[in-house]
């Protein structure tokens, strides 16, 4: 079984950031909801407990049971982790009366800790807390402070337990990574032998197994996820993997016909659907959103059913479902809460369909999806793709959709796009496009007045689209594609380029 460190999440915002560190060494973890935490199986080779919104003098604030772990397994508190620790065991944790939030600088005081070996001494760590831990239970030693944090960090003699009340695992901890893999290499003694080349060896040993000869079928979006998913489907089963990918009329500009040949250059047995008229017709006269995408979802659904029932037999539908859709994060209420989304494509499939679900990825960050993906020589225009709504150019038109419409916006955003990569920007940025606006401008070509569409560009740096920034791209950039775009695409005499921030405002316009 692959040695796994297990996560206890007691809601902090960074949860996921201290399992993505840790796969970047290359070891394997999960994380748990603190109220949930499983099984305590043989390959489980450490604990960390991650930090909280919650005090842990709050009465209603996460009350682990920790005697199941320590002294057993090697224990790593990380802020309230720490927090809860001390106080769990004599010691004492009250309001903290300096500011403990931000940057500070480490000083040693055992330098031999494990913990400590190649972190610098004086180098910067993340605060983040209101409490403080006062007194330390008799048995814990502190191993590091700094200016307005006496206990920043402590072990326990002859235990491998260890608390410290910064975040290793954010950027603004210069020596955070070196920390943590002391802790899981050196403390729990993992062999950082989890790679993409053995996470797909892995894989396709237990999708053989678990899929047999039945048929599977997977509705294929151009994305890296389905993308991934359908490749170690393919390597796993072969021609037993159906796959379809729909052109919804909604897509850019090229992109079902480049897809499709790409798909069918990495030896995948898809089949491409051009059901561009259904969703054109379904989608006549709508201007609402919300209806809009309904729309969209509900024919993807009844063509994809359509095509499912010429696959004779099918047993399986896969979907390319990642980590953070199903990973269970504690909610400020303390308890577990599901976050768990459907992949956009395929969700909400009808019942009668009656598939059993296989979700290679499941396991999975989007980083990782993209190694994965790398690793079994899928082409980098797939991989390093932004990320493309569901509903694709059908929600940036703004008002209703119309064939014409549809080309319109794909010569825009063909423009935008193409100059983003030819001007090395596009890896910059997380998410591109543009949006076409339900309002006519007066402009002047030669000696004519013009009255056309004013289009909105959009490009925003982001880690994962909950929050994200505009993105500050160069005048002359900006400059030479608003000219390309008036020059070259006809209707359309003004672009703007969209300034905003998420929060207050969205990516998507619609
Ligand atoms: P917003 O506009 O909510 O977008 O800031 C956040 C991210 O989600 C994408 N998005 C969608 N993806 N179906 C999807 O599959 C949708 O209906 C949808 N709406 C927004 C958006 O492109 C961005 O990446």
């Amino acid at each position: 079984m692959q040695e796994t460190i297990l996560i206890l999440d007691f809601g902090s915002q960074y949860t996921q950031l201290i399992a993505r560190r840790l796969r970047e060494l290359n070891v394997y973890c999960e994380i748990k909801p603190w109220n949930k935490p499983g099984e305590l199986t043989p390959n489980i080779k450490g604990v960390i407990l991650s930090g909280s919104p919650f005090s842990v003098r709050d009465e209603a604030s996460p009350q682990p049971n920790l005697d199941v772990y320590r002294g057993k397994l090697p224990l790593l508190g990380v802020c309230f982790g720490a927090q809860f620790m001390a106080n769990n065991y004599g010691g004492q944790v009250l309001p903290s009366e300096t500011r403990e939030y931000g940057r500070a600088n480490l000083s040693f005081v055992n330098s031999n800790s494990t913990l400590l070996k190649d972190v610098r001494e004086n180098s910067q760590v993340w605060m983040s807390h209101g409490d403080t831990i006062k007194k330390l239970p008799s048995t814990f030693k502190v191993i590091c402070s700094t200016e307005d944090v006496e206990f920043a960090g402590y072990e326990i003699e002859d235990e491998q337990t260890y608390g410290i009340q910064f975040h290793p695992e954010v950027f603004h901890s210069e020596d955070g990574k070196f920390l943590l893999k002391n802790f899981i290499v050196d403390i729990c003694k993992c062999k950082q032998d989890w790679t993409p080349d053995s996470f797909i060896d892995v894989t396709i040993e237990a999708l053989k197994k678990q899929i047999g000869n039945d048929r599977v079928i997977l509705g294929l979006s151009g994305g890296v996820d389905s993308s991934v998913a359908a490749t170690l489907l393919h390597k796993a089963i072969g021609e037993n993997l159906y796959c379809i990918f729909v052109d919804n009329g909604l897509l850019r500009k090229n992109e079902f016909e480049d897809v499709l040949a790409s798909y069918k250059g990495l030896g995948l047995n898809v089949k491409g659907v051009d059901a561009k008229s259904n969703f054109y017709d379904a989608l006549k006269g709508e201007a609402d959103p919300e209806k809009k995408r309904k729309i969209i979802g509900g024919i993807f659904i009844d063509v994809f059913d359509e095509e499912s029932k010429l696959v004779e037999d099918a047993k399986w539908l896969a979907q390319g479902t990642i980590y953070p859709d199903v990973i269970e994060s504690v909610s400020a209420t303390g308890g577990p809460s599901a976050t768990i989304k459907s992949h956009h494509n395929v969700g909400g499939l009808p019942a009668y369909m009656k598939l059993k679900v296989v979700e290679p990825l499941r396991l999975l960050f989007k980083d990782e999806v993209r190694r994965v993906g790398t690793a079994l020589g899928i082409p980098d225009f797939i991989i390093g793709r932004h990320p493309f709504p569901g509903p694709g150019l059908g929600i940036r038109i703004l008002g209703d959709i119309t064939a014409e419409k549809v080309r319109i916006l794909q010569e825009v955003d063909h423009v935008f796009i193409s100059s983003l990569k030819k001007w090395n920007l596009y890896d910059e940025v997380w998410q591109a496009g543009a949006m076409l606006l339900p309002v006519q401008t007066v402009g002047v070509m030669g000696d004519e007045r013009t009255y056309e569409n004013a289009v909105a560009l959009r490009a925003v740096s982001s880690t994962d689209g909950m929050t994200a920034d505009w993105s500050h791209l160069p005048y002359d950039f900006l400059a030479k594609v608003s000219n390309d775009i008036i020059n070259n695409v006809k209707g359309i005499n003004r672009v703007t380029y969209d300034i905003s921030s998420k929060p207050p405002a969205t990516i998507e316009w619609e």
